[in-house]
């Protein structure tokens, strides 16, 4: 290698540093345009070290730098080249140096080449190479490598020369093509889980709704005989075609008592499939609330009394509400029950009721065994029960609330809980004020 100049060498590796520097901002900007960097005069001395010790260091550095680098001179001739190189492109340094720079382009890019290095040396500046594009090197052997290029000019005595930092990027471009691959994979492997997804939750749907109709019909089949079953045992108890002993008497009550419990059940089984294939329809038609509630109350005191649990009610005189009247008694029903069943004696349930910005919020409030926050979801469910009543048993079958749930979203309403073990439950129903499938017009009408 040929030295010339210590100091002058010196001020290319500064150049380098500050390339390195400035290839950095360029990066980050997205510009290739550092024009501040114009050519600027270099500092009368960069080192305090003795010339010969600073000759030595400038050439341990240049061989120990990483990327490669190469002085250009006006006619395109390599004057310098560093270990990297020659490591880079595996061209030996005396098969380099004097020879034209074009051996390091590649064959098609070499005609550019020509006019590219013509246009930088009428405007030389420190700027990256062919910024925004992918510039391609090529090995001794033919084969291309992808690198980048920071050029900056270097004044001497006799003329401008370009020093050239070549950095070979294959393992960020092999780095970069790996990630794109696994990126894509993914994108692939994550649409066709998405595809499964859908066509699984369709098959859900569509058993769900199989299911739905089963059992609507089903339980519409077995309300039938369900029916003779209650009527006969009726008939029996009532002792007009001749007097049972007092034991077919208990039996004929058990009959009927456990046939009006199966009906129960299969009117609720049938509800729900009905609310759930779509097929209950809601029949809006305007009442007074607390006439309902009156009614619905009626029908708990009796129960309540019996466990001592008094029962207390506020609610609006004279609110009106547009809605299912049967459906909104089975509603209030379901939860005012629930609030006996679960509340041990001597305990109380408040039921309050107001009307607010176009709805009307009922809650039933009761002093009973609570519900667990992580149930509190759940129990929405049909056939989920959280554990035994007051009684220690289980009673239901744990569709009150399910039905219930679906039954005030039909009317577009809401239904939440707040609950604590042993301190008590409070279900709020929130409903429109006038049914959502009347007009306000013909409400107002009536
Ligand atoms: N007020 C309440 N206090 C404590 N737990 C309650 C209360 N209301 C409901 N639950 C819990 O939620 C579960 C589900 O209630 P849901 O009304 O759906 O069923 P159920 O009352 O058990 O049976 P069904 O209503 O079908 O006769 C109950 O089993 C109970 O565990
Ligand atoms: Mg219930």
């Amino acid at each position: 290698m040929t030295y010339r100049g210590v100091s002058q060498k010196l001020t290319t590796l500064v150049d380098y540093a500050h390339m390195a520097s400035a290839e950095k901002g360029a990066a980050s900007s997205g510009t290739d345009n550092l024009g501040s960097e114009e050519t600027r005069p270099r500092p009368a001395t960069t080192s305090a070290i003795s010339p010969s010790l600073s000759e030595q260091r400038f050439e341990d550095l240049l061989e120990a730098a990483p990327d490669g680098i190469i002085e250009v001179d006006q006619d395109g001739n390599i004057q310098l080249a560093n270990a990297a190189v020659e490591r880079m492109f595996g061209y030996t340094r005396a098969e380099l140096l004097n020879r034209p720079v074009d051996l390091l382009v590649p064959q098609a890019s070499r005609g550019m080449h020509h006019t590219h290095r013509a246009a930088y040396w009428s405007h030389p500046v420190t700027r990256p190479m062919g910024s925004g594009l992918e510039l391609l090197a090529e090995r001794k052997d033919g084969k291309s490598i992808p690198v980048e290029i920071s050029l900056s000019p270097t004044h001497y005595k006799d003329g401008f020369r370009v020093t050239a930092i070549i950095r070979d990027i294959s393992a960020r471009r092999a780095a970069d093509q790996k990630l794109r691959e696994i990126q894509e994979l993914h994108t692939r492997q994550l649409a066709t889980a998405n595809e499964q997804l859908e066509a699984r939750n369709r098959e859900v749907e569509r058993a769900n709704r199989l299911k739905s109709e089963f059992l609507a019909s089903m339980s519409h089949e077995l309300r039938t005989p369900l029916h003779t079953i209650i009527g006969f045992a009726e008939l029996l108890g009532e002792q007009l075609e001749g007097p049972l002993n007092s034991k077919q008497q208990r039996f004929v009550e058990h009959i009927h008592r456990d046939s009006l419990h199966l009906l129960e059940l299969i009117n609720d089984i049938l509800d729900l499939s009905k609310i759930e294939a779509g097929h209950l329809e809601i029949h809006p038609t305007a009442f007074e609330f607390s006439m309902a509630l009156g009614e619905v109350l009626a029908t708990v005191r009796h129960p309540a009394l019996a466990k001592s649990i008094s029962l207390e009610s506020v609610c609006e005189n004279g609110l009106n509400i547009e809605a299912d009247r049967v459906r909104i008694k089975e509603v209030l029903y379901n939860l005012l029950s629930n609030a006996v069943k679960f509340t041990p004696e001597h305990g109380a349930i408040r039921v309050k009721v107001g009307a607010a910005a176009g709805h009307v919020e009922i809650s039933v409030d009761d002093s009973g065994i609570g519900i667990p926050a992580e149930e509190q979801a759940s129990i929405f469910d049909a056939f989920h029960q959280v554990g035994a009543t007051t009684r220690g048993v289980r009673e239901g079958t744990g569709l009150g609330l399910a039905i219930t749930k679906r039954l005030v979203e039909q009317h577009g309403g809401k239904i939440s809980v707040e609950s604590a073990p042993g301190r008590g439950s409070k279900f709020t129903v929130t409903l429109p004020l006038r049914n959502a499938a009347v007009k306000v017009k013909d409400f107002e009408e009536r």
